[in-house]
């Protein structure tokens, strides 16, 4: 990465080094307008009716029949995939398949080249042309710019290849520990500020195979509403209790952690064994960041345990790229279980789990995806020591204040211009509402036709209502990628009505 992408002055740029942002002040979650829910409604009932048609066509061999067809249908077994779900791939999710699971052919960058494909048989099956598109990247979680194919990280991710090969073929308690493993986890626990720390091959498996070993039957999990599918998967492995409090509302989870303590198992009424708090650092389709400060007077008060994903936030939030406890200035060691993933900020793969040394100690033994799982390639764990250690120096203090300004930048243009932006103001993952299912569709494919590759999300992944495209800033965007960008949404924006805003004053660009 060259100097001039970071030629700015880092003094001037806030990364809330004030720490003035602990509440709902930095957040913003405008409600959805009645005249776009009910236009959004609308447009689903539309696509509904003209499913259940073509489904009729499909059924009286009038039209080609396409999609899953269950083979044991004629012999009298329950269906296997007749559910809403695959009435909405079929018949929605295939119209528009064009913008989602886009193939790219070169490092997710902040230029990077799309596969150009094209469907003959309106999205079912699809043919590559050799051709690629290229585009600026806004979909990529490469918050700090390390995915890159020269450089140190590169340069020592060949070489950590040229030293051990790809594979350990060993799992950690076998022979497949290696001295980069322990290096990593001494440089992570050091950069963290905690005794001890773990390192897995995948994050989603971090979550999903660790909260089965500290949790089990007769604990109780209190999980935020929005988090992520890993963590979800973890708790039910576990067999522990859990429940949901409302997104962020400490509220909420007080009067649970209160109602848990009053009266404990509702089968038995015996205490709960160990009651877990479990969020993320910044949530990734919402933009919001958790109330540490709260959480951990609330851990406190309840004598619960508390797991913090970080996926997101690691590297990306903090004056010192340390996360949300950095953010936040508070102390470490009052998280209690400390979890993130390499695949967003240290532009690698694999997840990490640190904290106390009694606790990582724990997991040593008790973690299937420790027992289990091959170690971690010597690469990917080359890429993430070189990124850690960039990151303590002032070439990484650097790219933290890039990805601070051009988040606060981004951001402030999208709510003066009169779009909905959810989250928080310093969380650098921003999701602007586009609602109507047509208008998912035609913004995505817009900006592409201007040179903009965009994330957009819809129902399952949001609510019905909340269909959104989640720009994902990087500190390798450079100040003209950010105002192409900003020029092709306040286009594309103004050409498909999408400010919504009645908080904002609607403002072409050029007016601000
Ligand atoms: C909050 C959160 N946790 C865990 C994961 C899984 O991490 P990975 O993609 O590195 O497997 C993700 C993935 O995006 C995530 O958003």
């Amino acid at each position: 990465m060259t100097g001039t992408l970071f030629s700015k002055a880092d003094k001037d740029i806030e990364i809330n080094k004030n720490n003035d942002c602990n509440d709902l002040q930095c957040e913003e979650f405008e409600e959805t307008p009645l005249y776009a829910a009910v236009l959004t409604y609308l447009g689903y009932a539309i696509l509904c009716l003209f499913g259940w048609l073509r489904d009729f066509l499909r059924q009286s061999n009038i039209e080609k029949k396409r999609g899953a067809v269950d083979p044991n249908a004629s012999l009298g077994f329950v269906p296997l995939y007749q559910s809403y779900e695959s009435f909405y791939t079929r018949n929605m999710y295939t119209r528009v398949r064009d913008i989602f699971n886009r193939p790219i052919a070169s490092v997710p960058g902040a230029q990077f080249e799309l596969t150009e494909r094209m469907s003959d048989d309106y999205n079912w099956t699809y043919r590559y042309t050799g051709k690629t598109i290229s585009a600026v990247n806004f979909g990529s979680y490469n918050y700090l710019g390390f995915a890159e194919r020269t450089g140190q990280c590169a340069t020592d991710a060949i070489n950590g290849l040229k030293s051990y090969a790809v594979s350990s073929c060993g799992t950690r308690s076998e022979i497949g520990t290696q001295r980069y493993h322990i290096e990593l986890e001494q440089l992570l626990a050091n950069f963290l500020g905690v005794e001890s720390s773990i390192v897995f091959g995948m994050g989603f498996a971090t979550n999903a195979l660790n909260l089965p070993a500290i949790a089990s039957k007769g604990d109780l999990i209190l999980s935020d509403e929005m988090n992520h599918v890993s963590l979800i998967i973890g708790m039910r492995i576990s067999g522990a209790s859990y429940q949901t409090f409302a997104h962020n509302d400490m509220n909420d989870l007080e009067a649970k952690l209160h109602a848990a303590i009053v009266h404990g198992h509702p089968r038995t009424n015996r205490p709960w064994k160990k009651i877990f708090i479990v969020v993320e650092g910044v949530y990734s389709m919402e933009g919001s960041i958790c109330r540490l400060p709260q959480l951990i007077e609330l851990k406190k008060k309840y004598k619960a345990y508390l797991y913090m994903d970080e996926a997101h936030s690691i590297g990306a939030m903090g004056k010192n790229g340390r996360g949300i406890v950095d953010y936040f200035n508070v102390d470490v060691n009052d998280v209690d279980i400390l979890m993130g993933t390499f695949t967003k900020s240290f532009g690698s793969a694999g997840g990490y789990i640190a904290g106390r040394k009694s606790l990582i100690d724990h997991i040593r033994i008790h973690s299937h995806a420790n027992t289990y799982a091959s170690s971690m390639s010597a690469p990917i764990v080359q890429q993430i020591i070189s990124s850690l250690r960039l990151l303590s120096s002032p070439e990484g203090e650097k790219r933290i204040c890039q990805l601070a300004d051009n988040t606060r930048y981004f951001r402030r243009k999208l709510v003066d211009m009169g779009f909905i932006v959810y989250g928080n103001k310093y969380s650098p993952v921003v999701p602007m509402l586009l609602y109507l299912p047509a208008r998912v569709t035609r913004f995505n494919r817009e900006m592409l036709r201007r040179g903009i590759a965009v994330v957009t999300v819809g129902f399952p992944a949001t609510k019905l209502l909340e269909a959104r495209v989640r720009f994902c800033l990087s500190a390798a965007h450079t100040r003209p990628m950010l105002d192409a960008a900003l020029a092709a949404i306040d286009e594309v924006g103004t050409d498909i009505r999408l400010r919504y805003s009645s908080r904002h004053v609607h403002r072409r660009l050029k007016d601000l």
